[in-house]
């Protein structure tokens, strides 16, 4: 009747992980925390579950976020209810309701996963995690520096060199002023909803063919010549020299040269990035590996926004963040070959029973290893000793102890490594302190 089993496989679109990818996913999640804490970032969380008005209010609203890729539903009491597809509604919403309290600026940092009815494909998937990091309440353009140094910190302290991904970085400002420009000079009356359309099918440049893209933004604008001179600024050359030049570009200039200053050089300034949400008011920013046979997707992107708190008061508390997510930084990592050969997560010592009779006895002196922090499992499996030992051996365990009538009566105890071959006598306390000195 096997037809009537359920199957094994993950929900689509989400992973389960095994020993081996949770070790995988420890080392990303440590190396992003302790990035994060050496820039002073403090830890925060909350519930992936959020009343979905979070996500329909003014400020925060995401049109295909809210409308084809939020997993809402019903709750039994009748409240919706939606898995959070981002962490910067959740968070703007923490601030804002201990505004009075805290003490601005902020540097908080977070490892949420999140939830997006997505098509799953390479580096886009259901389910991911999200390095989050933000500042709260710094106007001052440093906030953007620091969080863009920040993450281009988390790709250096796992090993990646400057060359192997590109900073891809705007200003939202640039272009609304293109937008005004264009519009008078064209005679065109720009109407909000016509800025959304060219906003999203911005975000889509390098999904559409040129030509189509084109024909697009002349259906948006019904304006020929508006159409040519955007796609002009959108896909024009910006070399230091161009950046220098304009007082258009004074916000951008700053952070671009911020960025210089602290050393950081892969940067491009690319006027089409737009970024999917709508609460960016100011710079925007995106990183990309380099890599020809990398992910073609942003591994990270973030920005200023200036309102998102304003939907819960009349304060106003500016925000500048980022999101980096954990299925592009593995992919990442991978592709560049910058994962530790083998993250081994197999304990210190096995202890091992000669006979079923002594398996508590082996958890007693498992204890005792146990204590001084020694990461110590008992095999209390029914196989032969050459069995379970040559599994301790393949699963990475460096030290093995035999016990059996001999050991117990005389109290006399033998440590084996299993890598060197050497054996250590004595008694627990002799082999504890052995121990000891090697972890
Ligand atoms: P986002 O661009 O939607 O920004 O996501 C940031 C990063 O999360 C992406 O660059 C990507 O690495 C990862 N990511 C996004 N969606 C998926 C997915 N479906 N599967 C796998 N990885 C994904 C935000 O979410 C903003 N809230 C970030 C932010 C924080 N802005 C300010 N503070």
């Amino acid at each position: 009747m096997s037809e009537n089993f359920l199957p094994t496989e993950s929900y689509k679109g989400v992973r389960d992980f095994y020993p081996k990818d949770m070790a995988i996913q420890r080392y990303i999640f440590n190396s992003w925390s302790k990035t994060a804490e050496i820039f002073g970032f403090e830890k925060y969380d909350a519930s992936i579950l959020e009343p979905a008005d979070l996500y329909k209010a003014k400020g925060a609203e995401n049109e295909e976020m809210v409308n084809q890729q939020t997993y809402t539903f019903i709750d039994r009491g009748e409240r919706e209810v939606t898995l959070r597809p981002e962490m910067t509604p959740t968070v703007a919403r923490l601030v804002a309701g201990k505004r009075r309290e805290l003490n601005f600026p902020l540097r908080w940092y977070s490892i949420p996963n999140l939830f997006r009815y997505e098509r799953p494909q390479r580096g886009r998937l259901r389910e991911h995690w999200q390095l989050n990091c933000d500042i709260f309440g710094a106007d001052h353009f440093t906030a953007d520096v620091e969080l863009i140094a920040l993450a281009y910190q988390t790709l250096i302290d796992f090993g990646a060199t400057p060359d192997m991904f590109e900073i891809r970085l705007n200003n939202r400002k640039i272009l609304s002023a293109d937008f005004a420009r264009g519009a008078q000079k064209y005679g065109v009356d720009l109407k909000d909803e016509q800025i959304l359309k060219i906003s999203r099918l911005i975000d889509r440049i390098e999904k559409i063919n040129p030509s189509d893209f084109e024909k697009q933004m002349v259906d948006i604008l019904g304006n020929d010549e508006f159409s040519k001179y955007l796609l002009e600024r959108l896909t024009s050359d910006m070399d230091d020299e161009v950046i220098h030049k304009t007082e258009e570009f004074e916000d951008l200039k700053f952070v671009y040269d911020g960025l210089i200053n602290l050393g950081i050089k892969n940067i491009k300034v690319d006027l089409s990035l737009m970024r999917g949400f709508d609460y960016y008011t100011g710079t925007i920013f995106e990183i990309f590996d380099k890599h020809p046979g990398g992910t073609k997707r942003a591994m990270l992107g973030g920005g200023r926004y200036d309102n998102l708190t304003a939907m819960f008061s009349s304060d106003k508390i500016s925000g500048v963040g980022f999101g980096m997510g954990d299925v592009t930084m593995r992919d990442f990592l991978e592709t560049h070959n910058l994962l530790p050969a083998k993250i081994n997560t197999a304990p210190e010592l096995m202890i091992i029973p000669l006979e079923t009779k002594f398996n508590l006895e082996g958890e007693k002196i498992a204890q005792i290893f146990r204590q001084r922090e020694i990461k110590t499992a008992v095999d209390i499996s029914e196989n032969k000793l050459s069995k379970k030992i040559s599994d301790a051996s393949l699963s990475g365990v460096p030290y093995v102890m035999v016990i059996g009538e001999d050991e117990l009566s005389s109290l006399t105890f033998s440590l084996k490594n299993l890598s060197l071959g050497t054996t250590e006598s004595g008694s627990i306390d002799t082999l504890l302190n052995h121990l000891t000195t090697h972890f």
